[in-house]
């Protein structure tokens, strides 16, 4: 599976910012693992709502005469209604000054005496009340008349989380967000399939109407016929090793297929004429720049198509035509375009002369830097030559293309297409 460059940058973006917000629930998790906050709360024992998440029940089971007055016997359960657990609780009950605590149990308890404030301790077993859970816990209490407290207070540490929860969070956290990010992926990917699917059909219709175009080229010149497609691959290629954007490289190609469009309006006596031409005669040919550039004018869709079919017989010293446009005022496109032409019609057979060999090519070529041609470019039109890629043997067969009325490009033909997916 390929992706293209933007693409493949937004995934890995996105998950960086995936990785990063994950790692930030972590650390929140993990950083509210071990803190746990104080709960501190009256408890009304009369029965009504006693607060959001912790209640008390208290039954009197009786009342009996002792040694101090009368024994009151209570029973307490303290719900915990929270989901979290409150560890190390404490009560503190009134009961009227000078009771005595005769016995408790299920807890420590304590009584001063003096003060008359019993204190209810957790045993060692039962220090924590679990959430959704409770506690029970009794005393007798003997003091001078019967009576009955009408609240508690408690105290203890809520404990926000706990370490079994801590990596189930972890694991619903990090389920969560990759869920998310795999949904958003996968509709991602699908829309980018609808969009790949839209845009070869668009490429298509593009290649059709090249394809027609171009049979309407070579029927009007057929001693050209494959020289538009070739400049195209040639100009490509060139734009591909001085590193354009990858757009540029596919408009690149589509300029070098339809820069000679304006030979239509050439007539064929003039154009296929095999001697010297008058002056009125070049100039007519000349002229196929300034009708092309007419005849592209409602192709502005496609990048430089239009300037290079007008402008690739300038030259770089200014002395070329139509408008004598010198060095970099002449559009880019149009210097490659011209280059690869000039190429082109080196490396074939002509009505007045058979094709240069290699050398005299390169000699040709790099005499013409500066001059002709933009002399970067010619560096990387040499380094071609040199390297093979353009080959000038290959191209001798090129008056026999039997292309002709089956000139037929298709989506491999256009750098750039090809994306994969
Ligand atoms: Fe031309």
């Amino acid at each position: 599976m390929k992706f293209d460059r933007t693409f493949r940058t937004v995934i890995v973006l996105f998950i960086i910012l995936v990785i990063l917000i994950t790692s930030y629930f972590v650390q929140d998790i993990i950083s509210k693992n071990n803190v746990a906050s104080v709960e501190e709360t009256d408890l009304s024992l009369t029965g009504a709502k006693l607060s959001d998440s912790t209640y008390a029940k208290m039954v009197v089971s009786g009342t009996w005469d002792s040694a101090v007055g009368v024994a009151n016997q209570f029973d307490f359960t303290i719900f915990n209604a929270d989901k979290y657990d409150l560890a190390n609780w404490t009560i503190s009950i009134k009961v009227p000054a000078g009771s005595v605590l005769d016995n408790y149990w299920g807890s420590e308890a304590e009584l001063d005496k003096r003060t008359g404030l019993l204190t209810i301790k957790p045993t060692n077993y039962n220090n924590t009340i679990l959430a959704d859970g409770n506690i029970t816990f009794g005393i007798i209490v003997s003091a001078k008349e019967p009576f009955s407290p009408t609240s508690l207070h408690l105290q203890g540490y809520k404990i926000l989380s706990n370490n079994t929860s801590l990596a189930r969070r972890i694991v619903e956290v990090f389920i969560g967000i990759w869920t998310i990010v795999f949904i958003g992926f996968l509709v991602t990917r699908l829309n980018f399939r609808n969009y790949r699917e839209k845009q070869k059909n668009d490429i298509k219709i593009i290649l059709q109407s090249m394809n027609t175009f171009i049979n309407f080229i070579d029927a009007k010149d057929p001693y050209t016929r494959g020289h538009s497609k070739r400049v195209a691959m040639y100009a490509a290629e060139i734009a591909k090793r001085m590193r354009l954007p990858e757009d540029d490289i596919q408009n690149i190609y589509y300029a070098g297929l339809l820069h000679d469009a304006g030979k239509i309006s050439v007539p064929d006596a003039v154009l296929n004429k095999p001697g010297i031409l008058t002056k009125e005669e070049r100039a007519m040919i000349q002229n196929h720049t300034v009708a092309g550039g007419k005849m592209l004018v409602q192709l502005s869709s496609l990048k430089g198509v239009r300037e290079t079919a007008l402008y690739h017989h300038e030259r770089y010293d200014g002395s070329g035509y139509p408008d004598g446009l010198k060095g970099e005022m002449i559009p880019l496109f149009a210097r490659i375009v011209g280059v690869a032409d000039a190429y082109d019609a080196m490396s074939s057979n002509r009505v007045y002369r058979r094709h240069l060999n290699k050398d005299e090519i390169i000699e040709e070529i790099q005499k013409g830097a500066g001059t002709q041609f933009d002399p970067r470019i010619v560096t990387y039109m040499v380094d071609m030559i040199n390297d093979g890629y353009v080959n000038v043997v290959k191209m001798e067969t090129a008056d026999n293309d039997e292309s002709y009325g089956k000139f037929n490009l298709t989506e491999e033909d256009i750098p750039g297409v090809y994306m994969g997916f």
